[in-house]
């Protein structure tokens, strides 16, 4: 048994009038660490990040890092795979409990077990998942390259794709494969419903709508573009729409603005819970724990060797179709 205490951030650690980017800057040097953040981090954590990226650019910049510290601001999934494909660098994350609504409502013990009824199928995870269900799976995909992935088997190959229905549907579309979806889902973009979209659309008809593939189906169907938060970000930047409907977590909107400054973008509202379009999970980071993690490099993530290799292979898969 494990008896060691969890690590928790004692933020009245931190004195009174501490210039924590500045701080945060020279830790970050002092501890020879690289900070990578997701598109969904606060704004003034990614004007730090020395990488900003969606999920695949994160995962091939933890690849090939040789800092002595990968400081991951983003959701445990996202440090986690850092570690697995990059075991000999300090993996840090500043707040363990940053979850993924997706890789936590699919348990790898379930998950084996639900596979079951599915032997002679193919096994495509988005890396939205944890590390155990990596490992029970033949490749993984990001909303990147889902489609590329998918097409990269057999055709004759039955599949089953995990754990994102509205992911998995979406590349049935554009891939025409039938695959077997497994039931998860994103809680912040399945709030995002095509009735409230349409109205809002109603009210910009100059705006296009843009929509993240984790959507609903009646969402992307609505949408003038679909595609990663990498994706949306390019198509914000090169279409010529002076207006944007952005229908995906609106942390995306700091990068945005910066491509675009002169264009208007408007978040797409969620139709219940907090009405906001923020993962409660990737705010979970903040710029004082990020300050405590780079200060006492806690939490860390751990992982046993023998998963951490069995959750590589299909990640390594993935990352050779470039
Ligand atoms: P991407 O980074 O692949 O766009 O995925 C978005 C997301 O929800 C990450 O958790
Ligand atoms: Fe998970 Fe959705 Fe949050 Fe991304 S936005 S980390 S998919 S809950």
């Amino acid at each position: 048994m494990d008896l060691t205490a969890p690590y928790v951030p004692d933020l009245e650690s931190i004195p009174a009038g501490l210039d924590l980017p500045a701080e945060i800057r020279r830790l970050k040097a002092e501890r020879k660490a690289v900070l990578l953040a997701h598109y969904y981090q606060e704004p003034e954590i990614q004007d730090l990040a020395d990488f900003v990226g969606d999920s695949l650019q994160l995962s091939q910049q933890a690849a090939r890092a040789d800092a002595d510290v990968i400081t991951f601001c983003g959701v445990h999934f996202m440090a986690e795979t850092a570690k697995i494909l990059n075991p000999a660098r300090t993996v840090v994350i500043p707040d363990m409990d940053a979850g993924c609504s997706l890789a936590d409502r699919c348990p790898a013990d379930y998950f084996a077990e639900w596979l079951k009824q599915y032997p002679d199928h193919a096994v495509v995870s988005y890396i939205n998942c944890s590390a155990g269900v990596k490992a029970l799976s033949t490749i993984i995909c990001t909303s990147s390259n889902a489609e590329r992935v998918v097409n990269s088997l057999p055709q004759d190959r039955k599949v089953v794709f995990a754990p994102d229905r509205h992911l998995g549907k979406w590349v049935t579309k554009q891939t025409g494969r039938d695959m077997v979806l497994f039931p998860g889902f994103c809680i912040v973009h399945e709030q995002f419903t095509a009735k409230r979209l349409a109205v809002l659309k109603a009210q910009h008809p100059e705006a296009k709508l843009i929509a993240h593939p984790e959507c609903d189906a009646t969402v992307s169907q609505l949408a003038d573009f679909v595609g990663s938060t990498a994706a949306l970000l390019n198509y914000v930047a090169t279409d010529p729409a002076q207006a944007f409907i952005v229908a995906t977590e609106a942390g995306i909107l700091h990068q945005m603005r910066q491509r675009r400054p002169s264009a208007e973008l408007i978040p797409a509202p969620a139709d219940s819970g907090c009405n906001c379009s923020l993962c409660p999970y990737m705010k979970l980071n903040s710029l004082e724990k990020l300050y405590l993690c780079l200060r006492d490099l806690q939490p860390e993530i751990h992982l046993e060797e023998g998963l951490r290799l069995r959750a590589l292979k299909p990640l390594e898969r993935m990352l050779a179709l470039g």
